[in-house]
């Protein structure tokens, strides 16, 4: 997790990209996680490193791809219970998207909740931050707009909650990218945030058969091969790494125990690759990993909650019972 600070700012109706700063450039961290991630016995360079300006691209086709069914399937269960999840929360609220940028997801959500009075986003990506702030701004006139630059894994300075009750929203799965501990971790940091009152909107991806979770994370296509190796070509580009990325391919398997699947770069020949200085070796059938996705039962998922500090007030999932989006209220 970063320890970083954040910087809030109220646009006044206009949003300037110039003033806000992303609160570190992460290079620096990018060489020490490539160096410390592959002198370990079992390789692995943390998944966070995916999302540069390209990785970010080629997840947005990600989540257009048939065989991923979290983006359109989550988006079909808040478009079709948008109006149960306004009757579940009582209140003016203010409204704490995580993340920005969820594909029109948040709005489905602001045009059903009418008590939404603030809006605030959060992301450590300034362009991203900006344009979902200005598009809010945009369409909700009356609702009071807040980016915050950081991130929501850390230290964050939020502005204050004037009276409104916080409902954070968490889309997309992305509690599925740390692993059980850190999930729990991180929601007992925002159920601590959130005080009393607070609620979190949480998209859950839900376990199933493996075949169908392995074509999601290793489509015909190869758009999520390419996502994964990018990080091999962003380590030559930012780190003058000298990555055969010819000589490494995607591997997606679902890992029953606990439930997630594990998604490896594999290297196809014995190999050498220099990084800052440093020489790596690298058999056939070498593996680094690069990305955990975890998938819960709705149970499992409501006890992870429970033991964070979160009761749960209800889940919504689809007919094929592929995703789960959950609404938690802090425990008083
Ligand atoms: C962002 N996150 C929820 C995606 C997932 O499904 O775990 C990342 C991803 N990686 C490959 N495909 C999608």
């Amino acid at each position: 997790m970063h320890d970083m600070a954040s910087v809030a700012m109220d646009y006044d109706g206009i949003v300037r990209v110039s003033d806000i700063q992303p609160p570190v450039s992460d290079t620096s961290e990018f060489i020490r996680a490539v160096v410390d991630g592959l002198s370990q016995p079992k390789r692995a360079i943390p998944c966070r490193f995916l999302y540069d300006a390209a990785g970010s691209a080629i997840f947005d086709r990600i989540c257009e791809l048939p065989e991923y069914y979290p983006t359109r399937t989550e988006r079909w269960i808040l478009e079709t219970h948008a109006t149960a999840i306004a009757k579940a929360i009582s209140g003016e609220v203010r409204f704490i998207e995580l993340g920005a940028g969820s594909g029109g997801k948040a709005e489905i959500l602001l045009d059903a909740i009418e008590q939404v009075r603030a809006y605030v986003c959060i992301d450590i990506s300034p362009v991203p931050l900006a344009s979902a702030a200005a598009s809010v701004r945009a369409r909700y006139p009356d609702i009071t707009v807040d980016a915050v630059c950081g991130n929501y894994l850390g230290k964050l300075d939020l502005p204050p909650r004037r009276g409104l009750r916080d409902i954070c929203f968490f889309p997309g799965s992305t509690i599925g990218n740390f692993d059980r501990d850190d999930a729990q971790a991180f929601l007992r940091e925002w159920s601590r945030r959130l005080g009393q009152d607070g609620m979190m909107l949480i998209g859950v991806d839900l376990k199933k058969d493996a075949g169908l979770l392995e074509d999601a994370y290793d489509d015909a296509q190869g758009v999520t091969a390419q996502f994964s190796l990018n990080l091999l070509h962003r380590a030559n580009h930012e780190l003058g790494a000298d990555f055969d990325t010819s000589a490494f391919v995607h591997r997606a398997r679902y890992v029953s125990e606990p439930g997630h699947v594990e998604i490896s770069l594999v290297s196809l020949r014995e190999q050498i690759v220099t990084v800052a200085g440093r020489r790596f070796g690298f058999e056939q059938g070498a593996a680094i990993h690069v990305e955990n996705s975890h998938k819960y039962a709705i149970d499992e998922f409501t006890l992870l909650a429970s033991k964070a500090g979160f009761d749960s007030v209800d889940v919504w999932t689809d007919q094929d019972a592929l995703f789960s989006v959950h609404l938690l209220r802090v425990a008083r």
